[in-house]
């Protein structure tokens, strides 16, 4: 990718659009994360998630995407399963790390993001700092999202952001990208590079960005079911996704309940 490619840019009214898409995501995910627990099966996850985003007026953008066309409302990722684990008769139990990754479209605009959740008693230190180290590579992507800074300023961030954390394995065969009437825009965002490169961030631009990171490897692989995307060493792995805004105010997060 050159230095002089420009990423399209949203108005201040499309940018309130796009907020209300991701209200519905960060409020479903919410809901999510409060009823997720030892016991609870991922279907029943994905009921409760269909169910919050037509309550708030909202289509699931992740139901029939792609091919073979997805098959559920959100993506239910455990454990060793990386990001876009299909959600099926699997119960919960102590211990699980779940991502779990919701997108909806209001008036045709898209909001996209996603969680880990460690399950049951908060002992799973080495399961808790995983995410944690996640978590905190988003929000260093998020705060890298500043007009004057390049596209690979973010992915820059991100990866120094994981390797400061701790030994993980940094996924890169998927990536965070552009959003707006189309879930999956350019550009592509990776979790690595280095700083500098790239088109400018200008006010309007709107990312998803979404770390992936793992105890183990970075190497993963895709399942029978033609979507999950698994971890090769069979290390667990955690994934983190806000819709960001880069404004002249700074960057603002638009997936908030
Ligand atoms: N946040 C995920 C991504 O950008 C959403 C995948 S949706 C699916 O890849 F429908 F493709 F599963
Ligand atoms: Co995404």
């Amino acid at each position: 990718m050159g230095p002089f490619q420009r990423i399209e840019t949203k108005t201040a009214e499309q940018i309130q659009l796009m907020r209300r898409a991701g209200a519905v995501v960060g409020q479903t995910l919410e809901e999510l994360r409060q009823r997720a627990a030892a016991g609870v099966s991922l279907v029943e996850l994905n009921a409760l998630a269909e169910e919050s985003i037509r309550r708030h007026g909202a289509t699931p953008s992740f139901l029939g995407y792609g091919h073979p066309p997805y098959p559920a409302v959100i993506c239910t990722s455990v454990n060793d399963v990386v990001v876009h684990g299909i959600p099926g008769d699997q119960v919960l139990a102590a211990g699980d790390v779940l991502s779990i990754d919701c997108g909806a479209i209001v008036d045709g605009w898209h909001g996209d993001a996603a969680i880990t959740v460690i399950i049951g008693e908060p002992d799973q230190e080495e399961h808790q700092a995983l995410s944690a180290a996640c978590r905190a590579a988003l929000d260093a992507g998020i705060a890298a999202m500043v007009v004057g800074n390049r596209l690979s300023d973010v992915s820059h961030a991100i990866e120094r952001s994981i390797t400061t954390a701790g030994s993980y394995g940094i996924v890169r065969e998927y990536t965070g990208h552009g959003i707006g009437t189309r879930m999956h825009m350019d550009p592509r965002v990776p979790n690595y590079g280095k700083p500098g490169k790239g088109p400018a961030l200008l006010p309007g631009v709107v990312l998803a960005i979404e770390p992936m990171i793992t105890l183990g490897g970075e190497q993963t692989l895709t399942l029978d079911d033609d979507w999950s995307v698994a971890t090769v060493d069979g290390s667990r792995a955690a994934h983190w996704e806000h819709t960001v805004a880069v404004t002249a105010q700074g960057p603002q997060v638009l997936t908030l309940p």
